[in-house]
């Protein structure tokens, strides 16, 4: 097989968060048919593969993070056969499917958590990571280890007056990947979807998979709050809890497993955290023989100049090259709506999208950026994301000063509302007289695929044209990358080749910056701006990307 040319390393994935695309039954919930339903509408945009957030059995306190059943839909999202018609009609329609897998923890309604927690020596005892408190009287949690929330990840139990760990939110207890029995009933659940035909897996917060064999503290860290590039918060690092060399090397095993499955090969994308150098161990050293990438979320907290991202692009250029390939994303169902984030700039938003489905790696968008959706805004007391549950009694300023600075991660709601379809009441998500889960963003009468598609000028339509132009020239989803040097382009402008075109993207209000003689002659392939195709380049536009020839 020619490595460089299989199927992920060229396909534009969209993330659909199944509770919110579209609602196929009529309860205001998102549901497998709904989805069924809108795969045409996917390919039709142009996107090559699908990654769905979880749809398994659970009691939804973390809206299907928190699983209870990994072979069977939550009866809320459907039926088992409507998940094997769901891989069969992606499939039908040319779309590649990812399924989300939840390998850290299950929810604490799992069969195995209720059996683990009601004995000490119960079998499935040793299937989750148990401790004793420390002394006196084992009132204090084993040790100083804190959530990926920052909260005390220990949670005591009264009934064997232990404690057990908890990577993400106390009702997601860890399993413990260090029993074998634990690793043989995860495997099978991953040869059983292999099996049924998905074409590979989003790994949620794998870097979480093993914890301090020695159970030792966290070690002190200078830093109060998150951020991209590091774990740990409130002075204390995660180098005990997140990306130890165990977990690394637990990534080859998957792709071993993964792999055995060739026709067509798989595909595993990683959710880890870290700095781009150190999420990248996972994919192996010098072969990509551990996962096939990662997500790179630094990409969330770069300026939006050309100076930022030329050097961002650089930086992923360096530690990615073939074999590896970078992933390019902007948002998911857990951050701040990308448009939100860039102050609410549709001409941002349109240059955002040239240089995500133009530069080297596989661009990920998530449901409604392609026609720039924006944040919900949420009253505090009423946000249903369990992570917001600690913040509820904060006065509204500091809530929301909260959520700027750590981009929308204490309340997800905002960027979970409805997906918009249509000018109608609920914006055509579910029937105009039920109550969508969550309220649909008032902008939806404007924001929405149906208008949006009549617009070439809309975000909506940007997006079709860069994806168009991405299946008809292959350079852009397989030629290597190269920079122009900055002497090429005007300072606020970012340059690069693939193969025979040349993308040029205007980080600056101002039409026309300087030194476009390079290009003089050159014909404009694709434009942010609607009708510019098949033209001679004259210089470019405020905040307008092309791809010329
Ligand atoms: C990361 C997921 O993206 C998020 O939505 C979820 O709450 C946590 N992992 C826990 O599974």
């Amino acid at each position: 097989m020619d490595t460089k040319t299989v199927w992920w390393k060229q396909a534009s994935f969209y993330q659909v968060y199944p509770r919110s695309f579209f609602d196929g039954t009529g309860d205001g919930l998102g549901d497998l048919p709904g989805l069924i339903a809108k795969l045409p509408y996917i390919r039709d945009t142009g996107f090559d593969a699908v990654w769905v957030s979880p749809f398994f059995k659970s009691p939804q306190a973390d809206f299907g993070y928190d699983i209870a059943d990994y072979f069977s839909a939550a009866p809320e999202y459907g039926t088992d056969e409507d998940i094997l018609h769901l891989i069969d009609q992606a499939h039908r329609h040319s779309l590649k499917i990812i399924f989300d897998l939840v390998l850290n923890h299950t929810s604490d309604r799992h069969p195995w958590f209720i059996e683990s927690r009601s004995s000490l020596d119960n079998p499935k005892r040793d299937w989750y990571v148990w401790r004793d408190g420390r002394k006196p009287m084992g009132r204090k949690p084993p040790n100083n280890w804190r959530s990926r929330l920052g909260k005390r990840g220990w949670q005591y139990d009264e009934t064997t007056d232990q404690w057990y760990w908890a990577a993400f939110l106390d009702f997601q207890p860890d399993l413990n990947w260090r029993n074998p029995r634990v690793r043989e009933a995860m495997f099978s659940v991953i040869r059983h979807w292999l099996q049924a035909g998905v074409d590979g897996f989003r790994l949620d917060i794998i870097g979480s998979i093993f914890e301090d064999a020695d159970f030792r503290d966290n070690p002190f860290s200078p830093h109060l709050l998150p951020a991209e590039d590091r774990g740990g918060m409130f002075f204390q690092s995660s180098d005990r809890t997140d990306n130890l060399p165990e977990t690394v090397a637990f990534a080859k095993d998957l792709r071993a497993l993964v792999d055995e499955y060739t026709d067509p090969p798989r595909f595993l994308v990683g959710e880890a955290f870290g700095t781009a150098g150190t999420v990248k161990a996972y994919c192996g050293e010098r072969e990509n023989d551990g996962l096939n990438t990662v997500f790179l979320f630094e990409t969330l907290q770069t300026p939006f100049t050309a100076p930022a991202f030329r050097k961002l692009t650089e930086r992923f250029e360096a530690l990615f090259p073939e074999p590896f390939t970078p992933v390019w994303v902007f948002g998911n169902h857990d951050r701040m709506r990308v448009l939100t984030a860039l102050g609410g700039h549709r001409d941002k938003m349109k240059l955002l999208a040239a240089f995500q489905l133009t530069v080297r790696g596989i661009p990920f968008t998530y449901q409604g950026e392609e026609i720039g959706m924006t944040q919900l805004e949420t009253d505090q007391r009423r946000c249903q994301d369990p992570v917001s549950f600690p913040y509820r009694r904060l006065p509204p300023f500091l809530f929301r000063l909260i959520m700027k600075i750590t981009g929308g991660a204490i309340c997800r709601d905002g960027c979970r509302s409805p997906m918009q379809w249509t000018a109608e009441t609920n914006s055509g998500f579910c029937p105009p007289e039920v109550q969508p889960w969550l309220p649909v963003c008032p902008d939806f009468r404007e924001v929405n695929v149906e208008t949006e598609a009549r617009e070439s000028d809309s975000v909506y339509g940007c997006y079709r044209r860069f994806l168009d132009l991405r299946h008809r020239f292959e350079e852009l989803r397989t030629a290597p990358m190269e920079l122009l040097p900055p002497g090429d382009t005007a300072a606020e402008v970012l340059g690069y080749r693939r193969g025979g075109v040349t993308v040029l993207l205007n980080f600056s209000p101002q039409g026309r910056p300087g030194r476009p003689a390079p290009f003089a002659g050159s014909t404009i392939c694709v434009s942010t701006r609607a009708g510019r195709e098949g033209k001679p380049f004259d210089g470019l536009g405020p905040w307008e990307g092309v791809v010329l020839r």
